[in-house]
């Protein structure tokens, strides 16, 4: 059968959607890109705000109709987080839909599209328990999948996704991600350790961990406790792993042993994505989110002084319930003293069951949001402007990732089959340059000649200076 995934939401569903991916490949099914023609169609969704889940319904009004429609058995399912929310109810809402599929249930998908393929059980919803794990450590099999994955589907030819834990504890009282995935669920590090190893062997060079407060994990075995910076130990002595990158860290459990390990070892990358939300200590109280902004500054200048170098990206929410135009300066104040190399803004969405959706009135209107939100954009232009022009003059060091998606609009200025290629540097920033598609997995030497807000333009340095 040909399977289509579409994934919307975060790093953790992309890092499922290739997990599930690979166990469909596994099973003789074929992968593909384009909806049409496909005899399975699989959507991976995200409930984190209103518009997300609006997506994921318009994508299963539409392709309902066109089952409704044709006369091919076609196969319609949905896992992830909306799914986890929303649950068998989605079954009724949408009469052509045959499976919904949580995200801690992934490994069900294969049986359940041949159930359904085949007219056994045509219509299955299949939930998380509820879980009860107060230590987060446990050796059951929730990475089983993790462990058996396919090591050429990963999100970059030369990059791959690790998880290191499931869901959050922290309850922010915006957030629907610890209903959705549930509590938090720490990998045995001896198996974050193996399936890097793998990866790597298969070629992947930049690893990036992935948890939704990375920073909080912790294994606990006997007498002994791994923490993160302990962890971000092992994984880095993995022979061959050239990067080593974490997203997303929580900045109340932003500990120095982290700043250390990031100092000391040579291929983690000096990049931290450190959510703020908020620069107004009133709204951080009401979002509960365990940090003053004071707290905060002192993060970022520990982080400065200890990390060389270190590079941030931010979060923020505007139009969080209550919030005036003092709260809202105060996170364009914030932005500017981080100086952000980016942020992410969002205009708050009340999300059902968070205590901010029960107990506060979602009182900032829709045309305030949107000012705010363009605001804060503007403010964080502005920024990373700034932030991106200390890098012209410099030669930094790119894992060349693909070539450039405007490499179409804007003709690459020199013939001689060079094309545009866009690539990172170990702080994260995109940097497009000339170069031959033949670079893409390698490390090249980059001479930055100019800045926007969020990219570097540069050109490639002499190769001797790229194997240095
Ligand atoms: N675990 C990560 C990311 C969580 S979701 C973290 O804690 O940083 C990613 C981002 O979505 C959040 O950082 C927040 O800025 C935004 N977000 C979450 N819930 C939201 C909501 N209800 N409305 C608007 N933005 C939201
Ligand atoms: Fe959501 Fe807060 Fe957990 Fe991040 S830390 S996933 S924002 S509850
Ligand atoms: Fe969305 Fe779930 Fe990620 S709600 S942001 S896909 S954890």
């Amino acid at each position: 059968m040909k399977v289509y995934i579409e994934t919307m939401g975060c790093q953790m569903n992309r890092l499922d959607s290739e997990l599930v991916a690979g166990a469909i490949r596994a099973e003789g099914h074929e992968l593909v890109t384009d909806p049409t023609g496909a005899d399975v169609l699989l959507y991976n969704t995200c409930s984190v705000r209103g518009h997300a889940e609006q997506k994921a319904h318009s994508r299963l009004a539409e392709q309902s109709r066109r089952k409704a429609e044709s006369r091919r058995p076609i196969v319609i399912g949905v896992f992830g987080c909306m799914a986890q929310r929303e649950g068998a109810p989605l079954l009724e809402r949408y009469p052509q839909l045959d499976i919904v599929c949580g995200p801690g249930q992934l490994e069900a998908i294969p049986g359940l599209i041949a159930a359904s393929a085949n007219g056994q059980r045509r219509r299955s919803a299949v939930l998380d328990p509820p879980r009860n794990d107060p230590d987060g450590c446990r050796e059951s099999a929730f990475d089983r999948m993790d462990m058996s994955r396919d090591p050429s589907l990963t999100t970059g030819p030369a990059q791959a996704f690790v998880r290191i834990s499931r869901g959050c504890n922290r309850f922010c009282t915006y957030c629907v991600v610890p209903y959705v995935r549930g509590p938090q669920l720490n990998r045995d590090p001896a198996r974050v350790v193996e399936e890097v190893r793998r990866l790597v062997e298969a070629g992947r060079s930049e690893i990036t961990l992935l948890g939704q407060t990375v920073n909080a994990y912790r294994w606990r075995s006997g007498t002994t406790t791994v923490r993160f910076s302990d962890l971000l130990e092992r994984v880095s002595a993995v022979a061959g792993l050239r990067r080593l990158r974490f997203v997303t860290s929580h900045p109340a459990d932003f500990s120095d042993d982290v700043l250390e390990a990031m100092a000391r070892l040579a291929n983690v990358c000096p990049y931290i994505h450190l959510p703020a939300q908020s620069g107004s200590d009133a709204v951080l109280e009401r979002m509960r989110r365990g940090y003053t902004r004071g707290q905060y500054d002192e993060l970022v200048n520990r982080a400065r002084a200890i990390v060389p170098g270190v590079v941030l990206a931010g979060d923020f929410i505007v139009g969080f319930p209550g919030e005036t135009e003092e709260d809202h300066r105060a996170s364009a104040d914030l932005i500017r003293r981080s100086g952000y190399k980016n942020s992410f803004i969002f205009r708050y969405s009340p999300r059902p069951a968070t205590a901010a959706a029960e107990k506060l009135v979602d009182d900032v209107p829709l045309p305030v949001k949107q000012r705010r939100h363009s605001e804060l954009l503007a403010v964080q232009a502005e920024v990373g402007l700034a932030h991106h022009h200390q890098y012209v003059g410099e030669t930094v060091e790119v894992l060349a990732e693909g070539p450039s998606p405007k490499a179409g609009k804007c003709k690459s200025s020199n013939g001689a089959g060079l094309s545009q290629l866009v690539g990172r540097t170990t702080g994260d920033h995109i940097v497009v340059f000339d170069g031959g598609r033949e670079l893409v997995t390698q490390y090249v030497q980059v001479e930055v000649l100019a800045a926007t807000p969020l990219t570097l333009i540069g050109k490639m340095a002499p190769l001797s200076s790229a194997s240095a």
